[in-house]
């Protein structure tokens, strides 16, 4: 089997980490490496992570996130924020984010245009903004999860929160928003039994 297939399979969502076993420092960073490196719409990179390590901040977390065991008991807690604002259609950084690619001022000027067009109907919407860019914080954190299954550490990808108060926790300011969290570390227990539906129930061909 290849590689990243034994690591989709050595994946589940672990419900109980190991409390006292450390995921070693250069392994997460490694970790958070795959984050940076993952793509996002248009290149705009609009997540922001925040690694909670401050056992009283995590804490104060769990009861916002169902009392989830993995908040307080994980080795590492991952927020994906977005950074909401930055990423309008009429801001400096989205510029900023095509000129770095080198391109002549002609061509940075269209890709700005294709992007107001596109963007335009969603960030008249506070909710379809924040939408879009916690769009692309799943596509890191799924790299980030799979990544880490093949240095055998676990993670539980995290929706289950209530988004108000772990803003309010974490004191998030206006124009950034939580999109999901993830916790790493290390099983307790084996998973489950792996339940998925067969391929023909979710692929069609045309
Ligand atoms: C976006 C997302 C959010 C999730 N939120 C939670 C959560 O809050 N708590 C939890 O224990 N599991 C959570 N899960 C785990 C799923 O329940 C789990 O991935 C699914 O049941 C399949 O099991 P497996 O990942 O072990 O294969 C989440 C999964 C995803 C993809």
């Amino acid at each position: 089997m290849s590689q990243f297939l034994e690591a989709m399979a050595f994946r589940h969502a672990c419900k109980k980490f190991e409390p006292e076993k450390q995921i070693p420092n250069e392994q997460f960073e490694s970790i958070l490496e795959v984050a940076r490196t993952s793509p996002s719409s248009f290149g705009m990179e609009p997540w922001r992570l925040i690694v909670v390590r401050d056992p009283k901040l995590r804490k104060a977390l769990k009861s916002s996130c169902w009392n989830q065991n993995q908040i307080t008991e994980a080795s590492e807690l991952v927020i994906f924020t977005t950074d909401n604002d930055i990423v309008r259609s009429d801001s400096p950084y989205v510029r900023k984010m095509f000129e770095r690619r080198g391109m002549p001022s002609d061509a940075v000027d269209m890709y700005m245009g294709v992007y107001k067009n596109y963007l335009e109907p969603i960030e008249c919407d506070e909710v379809l903004l924040e939408n879009w860019t916690a769009k692309q914080c799943y596509i890191a954190m799924a790299n980030m999860m799979t990544y880490a299954a093949t240095l055998e550490i676990d993670s539980c990808p995290i929706e289950g929160f209530d988004k108000e108060e772990v803003e309010a926790v974490l004191d998030i300011e206006y124009g950034r928003s939580v999109a999901v969290i993830c916790a790493f570390g290390y099983r307790v227990n084996p998973p489950s039994e792996r339940k998925r539906l067969m391929l023909k129930e979710i692929v069609e061909y045309r």
